[in-house]
């Protein structure tokens, strides 16, 4: 039953988990290096594709069809935050494009759940496009200022505990 949907659904995986791949590894950098709520806005997203790849599996084993967890790329050593987050805007934005593509295809093949999951899925990724978008856009306009507050505010939050 809906063995193109399956199909679809196990591509949707192995890209999805490329990007908690990529993600968790920006997030260790960026924790490294201090970068707060950047680290923190990798963790989150990563989380979030997590989800949906729970959701793409469900879906694979209703159809009875079954869950292949491969990544679709090797994850990619970038340690610039501007670089890191340039990325990570194209592949939201990659994966809205195909997920968008493949809604269609499940709906001419007459499966109406796969469409709509999809479809919920673009949603999220329009989402996390627009947040690394926006840090991007930050990152420009206050350069490396941007960086230095967020490693600022972090040395604060440690220098709160008591005195001995
Ligand atoms: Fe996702
Ligand atoms: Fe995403």
């Amino acid at each position: 039953m809906h063995k193109r949907s399956i199909e679809l659904l196990n591509k949707a995986i192995a890209d999805e988990l490329t990007a908690i791949h990529q993600y968790m590894y920006f997030h260790f950098h960026c924790d490294d290096q201090g970068y707060d709520l950047l680290a923190n806005l990798f963790k989150k997203t990563a989380i979030a594709e997590m989800i949906h790849v729970e959701r793409c599996a469900e879906r694979i084993l209703f159809l009875k069809g079954d869950v292949e967890m491969v990544t679709s790329a090797d994850i990619k050593k970038i340690q610039d935050v501007s670089k890191m987050l340039g990325m990570s805007a194209k592949m939201e934005e990659e994966s809205a494009r195909e997920y968008n593509v493949w809604a269609n295809e499940c709906s001419q093949n007459a499966d109406a759940v796969s469409k709509q999951l999809f479809e919920s899925l673009v949603l999220d990724e329009e989402t996390h496009f627009d947040q690394f978008d926006t840090e991007l856009e930050n990152l420009k306009k206050f350069g490396e200022r941007y960086l230095v507050l967020q490693s600022i505010e972090r040395s604060k939050g440690r220098d709160s505990g008591p005195v001995d």
